[in-house]
């Protein structure tokens, strides 16, 4: 079985989670694909697809959403796993980006669906994130708050 994890990360985050579950899967025989450098990956090799991004005011990179859209049909076809990389402190909020970033339909397939946290990397942020970060979330300094619960439920329930 052909795995590939297919991610999306502003900061780096996403793509530390995206890495820790491709060494955890398949013996570590996964590819990995970012987006930015690969937006449009070919698909049909692959039979197990983890897709992931991370939220920005509120919403995932458009990327995620255009290639979930354009590969909706065959994403269906396949075994698959959602994720996203947020740091909202409510729960609830946590869930509503989760369900905002992904479709219904691509949920409801999923095998797994992970909310895994996040991190404010601070020395990779520019100066208007610095101030938005201050001001929202009330940090001025690096901090991680990976939820690695989540992290090794969701490499479970996708092995
Ligand atoms: C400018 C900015 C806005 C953010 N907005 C949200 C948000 O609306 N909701 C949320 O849960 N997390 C938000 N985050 C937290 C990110 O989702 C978190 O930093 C994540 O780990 C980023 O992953 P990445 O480096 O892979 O992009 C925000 C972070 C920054 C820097």
């Amino acid at each position: 079985m052909k795995t590939a994890i297919i991610y999306k990360s502003r900061h780096g985050t996403t793509c530390k989670v995206s890495e820790m579950i491709a060494q955890k899967l398949d013996n570590g025989n996964v590819a990995v694909i970012d987006l930015t450098s690969d937006p449009e990956p070919v698909i049909s090799v692959y039979d197990k697809i983890i897709i992931g991004g991370s939220i920005h005011v509120g919403k995932i990179q458009k990327e995620v959403q255009k290639f979930c859209q354009k590969n909706l049909r065959a994403l269906l076809k396949k075994e698959i796993g959602l994720f996203i990389c947020c740091m909202d402190p409510d729960e609830n909020v946590r869930k509503l980006e989760f369900e905002n970033a992904y479709p219904k339909i691509l949920r409801e397939h999923s095998k797994a669906n992970g909310i895994m946290g996040g991190e404010f990397l601070f020395d990779k942020l520019n100066f208007i994130e610095k101030i938005a970060v201050k001001k929202v979330a009330h940090e001025n300094k690096t901090i991680s708050k990976l939820d690695n619960k989540a992290i090794e439920e969701f490499i479970e329930a996708v092995a």
